[in-house]
């Protein structure tokens, strides 16, 4: 009846933390001739966060690219890289960017250890092996990827998450100097994200105390971060993502997060915008979040793209309704147990329609 969830066992926050990167894997470095991978976003080439990073003897530097959220296919590649580098499975992986690079991170530590393509794992509980030991360091806030039990790809057929206990990081470093940087609108889209966990996980009909008291708090964090001004504004926003990811873990996301779904599987939206896009015409659904939202939004003055699926084909439109349906406990959350009756295709069409 009652989930029993797993939670990431080390946690280290504060600006300068990056710096102790070094000293947490020194002792796990423990295989005579291993190496530790650093999986860092290509945004960072040759920027100075590379040249901190704590490389020894055979450590490898992996920069990804996140142009396109990670695709199965990618990081089958990824892992194929790293066995061709040396017949040794590596000590640690560190994930060192936003969403989707602490997913690839996430994804490759648990492929290292698991025969065949991530493909075959992505559901609930697939994963039979533990993965290898890995690190995240975020330098984007909102996803909560930091903290969940979820790899998110796009696969063959679906975009759906590889989520197992397994997943979860071993460790994660939260230095809020890391995102100091980070250019207005994607700071902005992610941060929203967040915001809009904490919508849906309170608005929802799965609430609970325990997710009440994470997701109040980080949508307070939220407020402060998006409606006033605050010179520790990116310490809140780290803690707001921390706080509103566990706040869904034991409740769920709802309307936004199922129609931003279609929108990324059909046209290749990413996670933040693609939930900004929908939030906007879901006033139905959370009448006072979209409220505030729209006040965020003015304030920092952002614009979202407009008539994205104005030229759609019908069999696009049809693909991307049967994706957002298709995240039924995202529904239940949102409308409860009858939520088919009320949230019919011609509905979900019309919505989408007018995005
Ligand atoms: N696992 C989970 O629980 C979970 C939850 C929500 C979203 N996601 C996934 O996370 C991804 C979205 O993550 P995101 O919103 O953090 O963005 P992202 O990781 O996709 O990065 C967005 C852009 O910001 C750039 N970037 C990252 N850090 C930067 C920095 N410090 N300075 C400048 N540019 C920087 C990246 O290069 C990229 O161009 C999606 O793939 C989504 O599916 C995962
Ligand atoms: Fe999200």
């Amino acid at each position: 009846m009652y989930r029993n969830f797993a939670i990431v066992p080390n946690i280290m926050f504060g600006r300068g933390a990056f710096n102790q990167l070094g000293d947490v894997l020194a002792p796990k470095r423990v295989t005579e001739g291993g190496y530790v991978v650093f999986v860092i976003d290509d945004v960072f080439k040759d920027k100075p966060i590379e040249s901190r990073l704590p490389i020894e003897g055979d450590d490898l530097l992996l920069r990804v690219n996140v142009d396109d959220e990670p695709k199965t296919s990618y990081i089958d590649k990824l892992v194929e890289e790293i066995r061709a580098y040396k017949d040794v499975v590596p000590d640690g992986i560190i994930g060192i960017g936003g969403g989707s690079t602490m997913d690839i991170a996430k994804a490759i530590s648990l492929m290292l250890n698991n025969p065949g393509s991530s493909a075959d794992y992505q559901g609930w509980d697939l994963i039979e092996n533990p993965s290898v030991y890995h690190v995240a360091v975020p330098t984007l806030a909102g996803t909560g990827a930091e903290i969940s039990r979820t790899a998110i790809l796009t696969g063959p057929v679906k975009k759906l998450g590889i989520n197992s206990d397994y997943t979860l990081f071993h460790q994660i470093i939260l230095d809020p100097e890391l995102i100091a940087d980070v250019p207005k609108d994607q700071w902005f889209y992610t941060g929203m994200d967040c915001y809009i966990h904490d919508v849906e996980s309170l608005e929802g009909t799965f609430i609970n105390e325990f997710s009440k008291a994470y997701g109040e708090k980080s949508i307070d964090l939220c407020r402060q971060v998006f409606l006033e001004d605050h010179k520790d504004k990116d310490d809140k926003l780290m803690m707001a993502s921390y706080f509103g990811g566990m706040s869904i873990a034991y409740s769920q996301v709802g309307a936004c997060h199922a129609l931003s779904y279609g929108l990324s599987y059909v046209l290749g939206i990413h996670h933040g915008i693609g939930c900004c896009i929908a939030f906007d015409y879901l006033e139905e659904f959370y009448p006072e979040g979209v409220k505030e939202f729209r006040r965020m939004m003015e304030r920092h003055d952002i614009s979202l793209p407009r008539n994205l699926t104005a030229g759609m084909s019908d069999e696009s439109l049809d693909l991307m309704v049967t994706t957002a349906l298709g995240l039924v406990p995202l529904w239940e959350n949102c409308l409860g147990p009858d939520w088919e009756k009320q949230m019919t295709r011609e509905r979900t069409l019309e919505l989408y329609k007018r995005m």
